[in-house]
C-alpha cells in the first residue's frame, strides 16, 4: 500500500511502499500519477534504480521525451547526466528558479531526477508550487494575469539574449547555444488550469518570460518582478535534501524549482529523464 508523507502543507510528498525495481501495475500507475497531480512534485527514496527502471517509471507519466537544448548521453539521448565534478566552479545546471524549456511550443510535461551520488552536506533541490502561488495572488496582480499571455523566450539559448562566452557554464554539461529559433516569441497562458485537477496554476517562468501580452518589456518589468519575488516565497516551496538511491518526479507546467549550488569540492550525479505533458491547449481551454 501507498503511503503518502507531504512534505509541506502546499508541496512534495515521500512516497513509500513502492519498489520501482519492480513492473509498475496500472493501478499503481494510476496511484503515482494521482499523487503528482495532487502533490506536483513526489519522492521515492532507497530505489537506486539503473536507466530501463528510470525509463519505466517516467513514461508512467507521460511518453519519453528527447532533451531539447542540452546534450543527452552518447548512447541514450533520452538521459541526461547531470553532473557537476569536485574540481568544477563557477554556476550549475538549474540554478536559478525556473521552470523548463517553456519557451517551446510544447513544453516538457515534467522530469524523473534519480539521485546516483549526492554531496555529504548541499546540493538540495526547491521546488515552487505556482498552484499556492496564484492561491495568493494579489488581487491586482490575478487581474493582470486571468485570461491573459506570456511571452517566453529561450533567451539564454538564443543569439540575441545568450550569454557572454566567458560566463558560459563550462562544466560537464553540454547546453545549446546560439540557436536563433530559440530567439523567437511564443505566447502560453499566464495561468494554466490543470486538466484532471482543476486547480489553477501561475505560468510565468522567471528566466524566459520577457513580457505579459499586450505590454511591452518596460510595461510589464514591475509586474514581473513583483510576481517573481511573489511565486517564490518560502510558504511556496518545499526543500529537498536528497540521498543516494533517491528518485523524484515533478510537473514542470505547476512548479518552478532550483538547484542549490553550495556543495563546492563535492560530486554531485543524477540521472535526469522528461516526459510529454498535456497538451498545453489542454490547460489553456480549460482556463478560458
Ligand atoms: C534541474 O533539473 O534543473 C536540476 C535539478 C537538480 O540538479 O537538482
Amino acid at each position: 500500500m501507498l503511503i503518502e508523507r507531504p512534505l509541506t502543507g502546499t508541496i512534495g510528498a515521500e512516497i513509500e511502499g513502492v519498489d520501482l525495481k519492480q513492473p509498475i501495475s496500472s493501478d499503481l500507475a494510476g496511484e503515482l500519477r494521482d499523487a503528482l497531480d495532487r502533490r506536483l512534485v513526489v519522492f521515492f527514496r532507497d530505489q537506486f534504480i539503473d536507466v530501463a527502471q528510470q525509463k519505466v517509471l517516467t513514461r508512467v507519466f507521460g511518453p519519453l521525451a528527447r532533451s531539447t537544448y542540452i546534450e543527452g548521453m552518447p548512447d541514450d539521448p533520452f538521459v541526461i547526466r547531470v553532473i557537476k565534478e569536485a574540481y568544477e566552479g563557477g554556476g550549475v545546471f538549474g540554478g536559478d528558479w525556473h521552470s523548463d524549456l517553456s519557451f517551446l511550443e510544447q513544453p516538457p510535461g515534467g522530469s524523473v531526477l534519480n539521485a546516483v551520488e549526492v554531496p555529504p552536506y548541499g546540493g538540495d533541490t526547491l521546488w515552487a508550487s505556482q498552484v499556492a502561488a496564484y492561491e495568493a495572488l494579489p488581487p491586482d496582480l490575478r487581474t493582470v494575469l486571468d485570461g491573459r499571455d506570456a511571452v517566453h523566450v529561450g533567451k539564454p539559448h538564443g543569439v540575441k539574449w545568450a550569454p557572454p562566452m566567458e560566463t558560459r557554464m563550462t562544466g560537464a554539461i553540454r547546453i545549446v547555444r546560439d540557436d536563433p529559433t530559440a530567439d523567437e516569441e511564443r505566447s502560453h497562458p499566464a495561468v494554466l488550469t490543470h486538466p484532471v485537477t482543476g486547480r489553477r496554476s501561475v505560468y510565468v517562468n522567471p528566466i524566459y518570460v520577457t513580457r505579459l501580452d499586450g505590454m511591452t518589456e518596460e510595461e510589464s518589468r514591475p509586474l514581473l518582478d513583483r510576481l517573481r519575488i511573489h511565486c517564490i516565497r518560502p510558504e511556496f516551496f518545499c526543500r529537498f535534501r536528497w540521498t543516494a538511491g533517491t528518485v523524484a518526479v515533478w510537473d514542470n507546467y505547476s512548479t518552478l524549482h532550483y538547484a542549490v549550488n553550495d556543495y563546492a569540492g563535492f560530486r554531485r550525479l543524477m540521472m535526469r529523464t522528461t516526459f510529454s505533458g498535456r497538451a498545453i491547449a489542454e490547460w489553456r481551454r480549460a482556463t478560458s
